[in-house]
């Protein structure tokens, strides 16, 4: 949504005739809108009906089995202890929720035949290793290591990889929409010169390969939480044209440039997306505070008002010991976090930092489920004791 878009053959207004090269049947105009018709949307033009369904069937896709009484605590989990073969659906194991976040990691390593469409929540799907293209009804969006995938609810769409050999995401569910935060806009929604990034930075799909194509398509709808398989007539990528400020696009968080203070900087000043119930930020390469007694390493803090979730990517995070690539700290509201025994004073003097980690700030309550309980590093919360 960062900017308009418009992509293939639309007709010269919206709402009006749009005929095929027959010059008698019509293309079918669907408007896929968002906050009722009051938010940002787009105007897709299909060669077939989007309504037309043969069959539909409830399917079971995932088993949120939670961890009953888990203990609120200090947590560190390795999440590739946890890995299931399947597809970019079926490999998804999830980690925390609550009622408007899912939080999920996936070692994809097969192909799929059928379409996803997430009704129910937006999907940030973080690509920590593989390549790939993202199809949907807007088109072919190729991906690259470290792309955030922003993909609106709604979304018919399908991840295929070049390769299926060590691929993994990190995938943030919301039931509202993933946002530019506002501050970083201008009045007119353009990025402002201080925003940390730019409009260059974000890649909508490239082009269109619309299917004129009958037979049986299989769509797995997740509906008000729940899922279904609907069968449908013809391939669900029929769109010739569309045009809007609604689409799926790519951020790489390579391309996020971090702020730096003279003093210790708050986290917000990583904030990339905001939702309405949780922010996302991104941690990345950059130099350290410049006052000649500064202290790089972060102040112990205590934030009543969110769970705070760190999931590692690269680099080596200063703040804590016995982290690893595809780690997750959970640090829930109401108890106080900081840097572990002698991460403080090795951070003196330390000019800069190699490190990338995405955080997930929740402003309600995270529940674990029994995926963290088997992939737990034991003793975590006691690991700030110094004798
Ligand atoms: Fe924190």
């Amino acid at each position: 949504m960062p900017y308009y878009v418009k992509l293939g053959k639309v007709p010269p207004k919206r709402h009006i005739t749009f005929y095929k090269d027959d010059g008698v049947s019509l293309y079918r105009e669907e408007l896929f809108s968002t906050k009722g018709f009051s938010s940002i949307y787009s105007n897709k033009y299909h060669i077939h009906l989007p309504t037309e369904v043969e069959k539909i069937d409830e399917i079971k896709v995932f088993n949120d089995e939670m961890w009953d009484n888990a203990p609120i605590m200090y947590y560190h989990f390795m999440t590739d202890k946890k890995q299931t073969a399947g597809n970019f659906l079926s490999a998804r194991q999830l980690f925390m929720k609550n009622a408007n976040c899912r939080i999920s990691t996936a070692h994809v390593t097969e192909d799929c035949d059928f379409f996803y469409k997430n009704s129910h929540m937006s999907e940030l799907v973080f690509v920590h290793h593989g390549n790939g293209k993202l199809l949907s009804e807007y088109g072919v969006l190729e991906f690259k290591q470290w792309d955030y995938l922003i993909i609106p609810k709604g979304t018919i769409y399908q991840m295929k990889f070049d390769s299926y050999d060590k691929v993994k995401l990190f995938i943030v569910e919301s039931t509202t929409p993933f946002d530019i935060p506002r501050h970083f806009r201008n009045e007119y929604g353009q990025l402002t010169e201080e925003a940390p990034y730019y409009e260059r930075d974000f890649r909508p799909p490239s082009h269109l390969d619309p299917k004129d194509e009958a037979g049986e398509f299989r769509i797995v709808m997740n509906l008000a939480g729940r899922h279904f398989e609907y069968k449908v007539p013809h391939h669900p990528f029929d769109v010739v044209g569309w045009d809007g400020f609604l689409y799926p696009y790519a951020f790489n968080i390579a391309d996020y440039a971090p702020k730096v203070g003279k003093l210790h900087l708050p986290p917000p000043v990583h904030l990339t997306f905001t939702t309405g119930n949780f922010v996302v930020c991104s941690f990345c390469p950059r130099l350290f505070d410049f006052h000649p007694e500064a202290v790089p390493a972060p102040y112990f803090h205590s934030n009543v008002d969110s769970d705070e979730v760190l999931y590692y990517v690269d680099g080596d995070f200063m703040s804590r010991s016995g982290i690893v690539e595809g780690s997750v700290t959970l640090h829930p509201m109401g108890i106080p976090h900081g840097p572990q025994p002698g991460r403080t004073e090795a951070s003196i003097g330390k000019k800069e930092t190699y490190e990338y980690a995405v955080m997930v700030d929740t402003f309600t309550p995270l529940y674990v489920t029994t995926n963290v309980k088997e992939t737990l590093v034991a003793g975590y919360e006691n690991s700030w004791i110094t004798k």
